[in-house]
């Protein structure tokens, strides 16, 4: 069971690329071109913002449940000295959770913002921070697709 859960928390991390990507571009685009923001530009931050979410609650399941945390708990001082351990214990957790609340603080306070250039800066600043957190936090050196 944890072995699926733990394949669809590496499928997942897919969509949310993809999804950031598409809506880092639509923003990005919208802020250089003078765009007026449409249902698409909205959209294009809500898939992104909701596969966060899914991957969020996935990972706490996968956090819960996974051997390595399990044993980097066991021995919380020296899992600190393990770049590996430490990673998956604690770094990857706090990332990925700046990575949602940046993700999720862009679309919102796009959302509300009076003008459509606001709401283009807004979003750009909020999916590009969570763009970078994403591509730092995400452990590259594992398998790029599950159960492979
Ligand atoms: C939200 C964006 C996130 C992305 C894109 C992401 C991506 C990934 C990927 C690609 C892996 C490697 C999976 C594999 O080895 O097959 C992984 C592993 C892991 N993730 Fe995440 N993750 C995210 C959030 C989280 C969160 C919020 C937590 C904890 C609350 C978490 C906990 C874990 C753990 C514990 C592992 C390693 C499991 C193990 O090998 O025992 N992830 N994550």
């Amino acid at each position: 069971m944890f072995e699926l859960i733990k394949g669809l928390h590496n499928l997942l991390r897919w969509i949310v690329v993809f999804g950031g990507v598409y809506a880092l571009w639509t923003s990005l685009r919208g802020l250089i071109s003078g765009g007026v923001w449409a249902p698409t530009d909205r959209r294009a931050g809500l898939i992104f913002t909701s596969s966060l979410n899914v991957q969020l609650v996935l990972g706490i399941v996968v956090y819960l449940f996974s051997p390595l945390v399990r044993g980097a708990f066991g021995n919380m001082g020296a899992a600190m000295q393990d770049d590996h351990l430490r990673f998956f214990a604690v770094e990857h957790l706090v990332i990925m959770l700046l990575a949602v609340v940046s993700a999720q603080l862009g679309y919102s306070l796009a959302r509300r913002a009076p003008t459509d250039r606001a709401k283009f800066v807004r979003s750009s600043i909020g999916y590009l921070i969570a763009a970078l957190l994403l591509v730092y936090g995400i452990p590259w050196g594992r398998s790029l697709i599950p159960w492979a």
